[in-house]
């Protein structure tokens, strides 16, 4: 029986569910019938229950834990069907038939106190057992609704007793209850500073926290505010725009007319419009808010203008089809070609060091007039001439120029009046030389092991 037993309460993760609940009841049948029956009366009886309701964990435990393991469904049937289980020696011991049979025999209850007394003590074997081995909260329940339910112990064996034994039992029980109670309270002290202790145990206040990294600002990110702080301290304001344009703002008033062939690598990414409404694209380059801030503001005005621009590009180590700009633009009276250039080295020295010196090459923008590059002495060999300057001791920058006076007639600023310059600063290509970073892409791939080093 008991290797059986054991054989399988080890199968129930593994037996078919369905076949469950009727196996365990046959076994609690057995159990009630046999082995629990025989025992009562006889020096067995402690041990037995002690198997079953006691510790280590005790088979009814096992059991019950087995199936909440199983499934949420066994777990509820063992809820109910195992109170049977529980309540099995008290139904031994308090057997009807036997007291009948007693009754019989004896022509009558004769106060056999000794039998009453023997029943009591038995119980108390049980009860005892049960609860100074329940070491959690749970079982402890279990217990207490054992004793008092409508199904439990207590209604069980208050009822029906002959006349002549009520006071002995009714006394008895009272006895047992109050002893009950007792129990119940000491052991539910036991098991509350139990879980302390073992609370206790598992915390090591003497170990480190959790550290939780910080997390850093993308490099892109400290490009801009670097850039924004060395224009702020020039007394420039920062600006921001929209990212969806219209032709307009991203190319007529910036003296790109439709046919131009500036207009060629950044025909790009226009969006469907409403029947009768202007179409709109994201904006190719920041310039448009040179427009819509000289429209709205009249000089002196120096702005800068971090964004996002599109562009119709397939992403490698140079191109993305999004990347970041910073525009600048500086109109006032008598805004010479000096100025312009002294900005120009003052942000580069700033930018990239002291050391380095910078060169204005001839170029063409449609919205400046003279338009310039701006190259700066390699970083990376100082002049000298290596891979990244192949060889040229200069490294292109950005863009920029003097404002074209075409411009100041889209925007109603006279221009003979005022002069100014403009600038555009690729944030990636600025990053990527001051960190020697040889791939686009990995701005946008959120490699950790990439942005650590930015921290
Ligand atoms: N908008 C230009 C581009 O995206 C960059 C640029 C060049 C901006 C010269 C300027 C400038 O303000 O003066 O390619």
């Amino acid at each position: 029986m008991t290797q059986e037993l054991n054989d399988f309460i080890n199968s129930i993760g593994e037996l078919e569910e369905s076949l469950i609940p009727r196996r365990v009841e046959q076994i609690t049948d057995d159990f009630a019938n046999s082995e629990l029956s025989e025992a009562f009366g006889t020096d067995a009886f402690a041990d037995v229950i002690d198997r079953w309701y006691g510790n280590q964990p005790g088979l009814l435990w096992e059991i019950i834990e087995k199936l909440r393991d199983r499934s949420p469904a066994l777990a509820s049937w063992a809820n109910s069907s195992l109170r049977k289980l529980l309540k099995a020696p008290a139904e031994v011991i308090f057997d009807r038939s036997v007291l009948e049979r007693n009754i019989k025999e004896k022509n009558g209850w004769n106060a056999p106190d000794e039998d009453v007394k023997r029943w009591f003590s038995a119980l108390r074997i049980y009860l005892h057992t049960i609860v100074e081995n329940a070491d959690t909260q749970a079982k402890l329940d279990i217990v207490k609704q054992l004793w008092t339910n409508r199904e439990g112990i207590r209604p069980a064996i208050s009822k029906e007793w002959p006349v002549d034994a009520r006071k002995l039992v009714g006394l008895e029980i009272k006895r047992f209850e109050e002893e009950l109670n007792q129990v119940l309270t000491n052991q539910t002290v036991v098991v509350a500073n139990t879980k302390a202790a073992r609370a206790r145990a598992r915390e090591d206040l003497s170990l480190p926290g959790v550290v939780r990294p910080f997390g850093s600002r993308h490099p892109l990110r400290q490009t801009f505010e670097e850039i924004e702080r060395i224009f702020l301290s020039l007394g420039y304001s920062v600006v921001a725009g929209p990212e969806m344009e219209t032709p307009y703002y991203n190319f007529e008033a910036l003296n790109i007319p439709e046919h131009h062939p500036a207009r060629d690598n950044m025909d790009t990414f226009y969006m469907a419009a409403p029947a009768g409404a202007s179409p709109l694209l994201l904006r190719t380059h920041t310039s448009p808010m040179q427009v819509r801030t000289m429209e709205k503001q009249q000089p002196p005005v120096r702005i800068i203008v971090p964004g996002k621009v599109y562009r119709r590009d397939n992403p490698d180590a140079t191109h993305g089809f999004m990347f970041h700009q910073i525009e600048g633009l500086a109109v006032d009276t008598g805004i010479t070609f000096c100025d312009f250039k002294g900005t120009v080295e003052y942000f580069v020295r700033e930018f990239l060091g002291p050391k380095v010196k910078t060169r204005l090459r001839p170029s063409y923008f449609p919205f400046t007039e003279p338009s310039v590059e701006v190259d700066a002495t390699c970083v990376f060999c100082g002049g000298k001439g290596c891979n990244v300057c192949k060889q040229s001791g200069w490294i292109e920058l950005f863009g920029a120029g003097m404002v074209d006076p075409a411009v100041y007639g889209f925007v109603n600023y006279d221009a003979k009046k005022f002069s100014g310059f403009a600038f555009g600063l690729g944030v990636e290509r600025l990053t990527q030389l001051k960190y020697n970073i040889n791939d686009l892409q990995l701005y946008f791939q959120n490699d950790v092991r990439f942005l650590r080093q930015f921290v």
